[in-house]
């Protein structure tokens, strides 16, 4: 993980989406622990007769300063059960996004990670012991355990809103960013949630977890950078203060990613940065939903 550390003012952001509403009747969650994913299923029956399809995501982005972490609420607030996820929740501050959504009157269904972090513990865990029925969802790449395994191309629907799933890796073997949805029914621009994939004016780390600068290059370039220009990119860090870059911005300003790609690597092979300071801790954790005895691994 890039490790910029400059004086960080922020301690929540938000932003809010929010948009007219669908009717609907009826809901499943579709999950498996087996490799295979195709879709996570909170579908709706009587989208296609309501004309209110746009502009139904609520969002949220929060912050978690310790590890300079951003963790991302979407709903599909005006389904009738309000279906909700989170993206890379840490667990120090699972019980702030737990109030948000109580708040909101959300359900919240998934807890989603972009790949296995080094530098905290994941949220997954505890709000599955906190939330009964929330699955957690990791790549399959990744080899961590969770309740739904994702690929390349899988979906994860919530109402009538849905992820993409797409595989960055490059930063660690099992990183992925989700997209949302592309169609007149989802949010527009598109937004993209890419993890330490691709970070504001920057990028994570290559030289741990399976880490490949080639790989990364090429994730970054062949997936993130062929949405649309005007994608929103939420990434899973910022060390400046920045919140929310676009596809069009990070390709004309992203000081690594806009160089070809031997030079690329010779800036990630340069970066003589040090050794992760949680790593030893958060990685085996997060293996397994951020639920292992930390403390005992870290003796
Ligand atoms: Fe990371």
């Amino acid at each position: 993980m890039l490790r910029l550390r400059c004086l960080l003012t922020t301690t929540t952001t938000s932003s809010f989406h929010q948009f007219p509403t669908l009717s609907s009747s009826s809901y499943s969650a579709r999950s498996s622990s087996s490799s295979k994913v195709k879709t996570m299923s909170y579908s709706t029956e009587s989208s296609s007769n309501n004309n209110k399809k746009k502009n139904k995501l609520l969002f949220r982005q929060l912050f978690e300063k310790e590890s300079s972490t951003y963790t991302y609420l979407l709903a599909d607030h005006f389904h009738p059960d309000k279906p909700a996820l989170l993206v890379d929740p840490v667990d120090r501050t699972v019980d702030r996004d737990l109030s948000l959504i109580k708040d909101l009157g959300l359900k919240l269904v998934y807890a989603i990670n972009t790949h296995v972090h080094a530098d905290h513990v994941t949220g997954s865990g505890l709000i599955k012991t906190k939330v009964p029925g929330v699955k957690s969802i990791i790549s399959k790449a990744s080899k961590a355990s969770a309740d739904i395994l994702v690929e390349a191309g899988d979906k994860i629907q919530f109402g009538d809103l849905y992820l993409e799933v797409r595989a960055t890796p490059g930063h660690t073997v099992g990183c992925v960013t989700y997209v949302t949805g592309d169609g007149p029914d989802q949010p527009q621009p598109r937004m993209a949630f890419t993890g330490d994939a691709l970070l504001i004016r920057g990028c994570g780390r290559t030289d741990f977890q399976g880490g490949s600068s080639q790989q990364l290059y090429e994730s970054v370039h062949s997936q993130i950078f062929t949405l649309p220009m005007d994608t929103f990119i939420y990434p899973a860090h910022d060390y400046k203060g920045f919140t929310v870059s676009t596809v069009g911005e990070e390709m004309l300003y992203n000081p690594r990613l806009t160089k070809d790609q031997e030079t690329f690597k010779s800036i990630m092979e340069n970066l003589k940065l040090s050794y992760p300071k949680m790593i030893d801790v958060a990685v085996p954790a997060n293996m397994v939903c951020g639920l292992q005895d930390v403390e005992s691994k870290a003796a």
